[in-house]
């Protein structure tokens, strides 16, 4: 009786803990974790500076589909990653290169999962941006299903269909804010400006609320019936620092991507990105790089896998 009692504590406390991650899980069972991870995307960015910029956005959209369990970087013709929402995602390579060095030291013990957000914290370390300390203890997911990342934001949604999808996942306002405050590294395909510069919602005209002056500056760059693959970035003038120009920017009318622009065509959202302009901001707060690591953390604790959940796997690309 006394062990059925121990056990059903036991098990009760299990569960009030699963899903939480910490903050140096590997530390004794793999303790160069993070190291090899961070040498693995500083070598990566230094032969291609955007690579920064593409696996920030790689965490961002393993985290939104099935949570943060490297369902993404499963491969196979009915995967997730070639779903529609995930159109131009890459760093696949770079996060199954740090698992293989990973493996060989210390064998079946770091999951992909983790080492995307080891890989995306050190991406925005590389980028100067914040530096911040990143919970593990993420499992991989045994499920990666092409049609279950139709729920992705896509660029030409609405304002209101962005919160939504970002409350779903249990991320404020701020949260959507501040988190596409990422765009402040990274490019984009002319492939996502077609509608905003030449159908805007239908209209056959140019999204209004683009500022005058870089109207012509972005017709340019991605004319009309042009070459679709050509990039651009998306923090104008700003695209090789990482800090709160972005949100300056989407302010002003100097916005490059549509979903970017509607942040300020909302209330609740507008108030956000005004708040880190503010007279006295500066000095008395909010303070960008702080909101957006504690926006990271929240992101990166998506519907996590945890304790026996899902399972390590031996290469990113395959289930065990
Ligand atoms: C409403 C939500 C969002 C939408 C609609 C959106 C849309 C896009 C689009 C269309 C691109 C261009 C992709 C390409 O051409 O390859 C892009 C790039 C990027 N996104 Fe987002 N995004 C969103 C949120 C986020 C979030 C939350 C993050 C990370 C925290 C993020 C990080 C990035 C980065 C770093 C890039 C640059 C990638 C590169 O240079 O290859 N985005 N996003
Ligand atoms: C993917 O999900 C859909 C919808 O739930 C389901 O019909 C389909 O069988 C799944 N595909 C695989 C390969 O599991």
């Amino acid at each position: 009786m006394a062990l059925l009692l121990s056990l059903v504590t036991l098990c009760c406390f299990l569960g009030s803990t699963q899903g939480q991650l910490i903050e140096g899980f590997y530390s004794s069972t793999c303790p160069n974790a993070e190291q090899i991870v961070s040498s693995v995307v500083r070598e990566a960015v230094s032969s291609d500076r955007n690579i920064a910029a593409v696996l920030l956005r790689l965490h961002f959209h393993d985290c939104f589909v099935q949570g943060c369990d490297g369902s993404i970087l499963i491969d196979g013709s009915t995967a997730e990653k070639h779903a529609f929402g995930h159109q131009g995602v890459g760093g696949f390579e770079i996060i199954e290169r740090a698992k293989t060095r990973l493996e060989t030291v210390c064998q079946g013990v770091v999951s992909c999962a983790d080492i995307m957000a080891m890989a995306a914290r050190d991406a925005i370390a590389v980028s100067n941006g914040p530096v911040y300390a990143v919970s593990t203890g993420r499992r991989d997911g045994r499920v990666s299903n092409i049609s279950f990342a139709s729920d992705m934001p896509e660029v030409g949604e609405s304002i209101q269909s962005f919160k939504d999808k970002f409350r779903q996942k249990g991320l404020s306002e701020k949260d959507l804010v501040v988190l596409n405050a990422a765009h402040t590294i990274g490019t984009t395909a002319c492939f996502f400006m077609t509608e905003r510069l030449y159908n805007f919602r239908g209209s056959g005209s140019a999204d209004p609320t683009i500022n005058p002056t870089f109207l012509p500056e972005l017709k340019a760059k991605c004319p009309q019936n042009g070459d679709v693959n050509v990039r651009l970035p998306i923090d104008r003038g700003s695209e090789n620092k990482f800090d709160s120009q972005v949100l300056k920017n989407i302010r002003d009318g100097f916005a490059v991507l549509q979903s970017d622009a509607s942040l300020y065509t909302d209330e609740e959202t507008k108030r956000v990105i005004d708040s880190y302009f503010g007279f006295l901001s500066t000095i008395i707060g909010p303070f960008f790089e702080r909101d957006f690591v504690e926006s990271m953390v929240k992101m990166g604790n998506i519907g996590v896998k945890t304790g026996s959940e899902g399972e390590i796997r031996r290469v990113c690309g395959a289930f065990n």
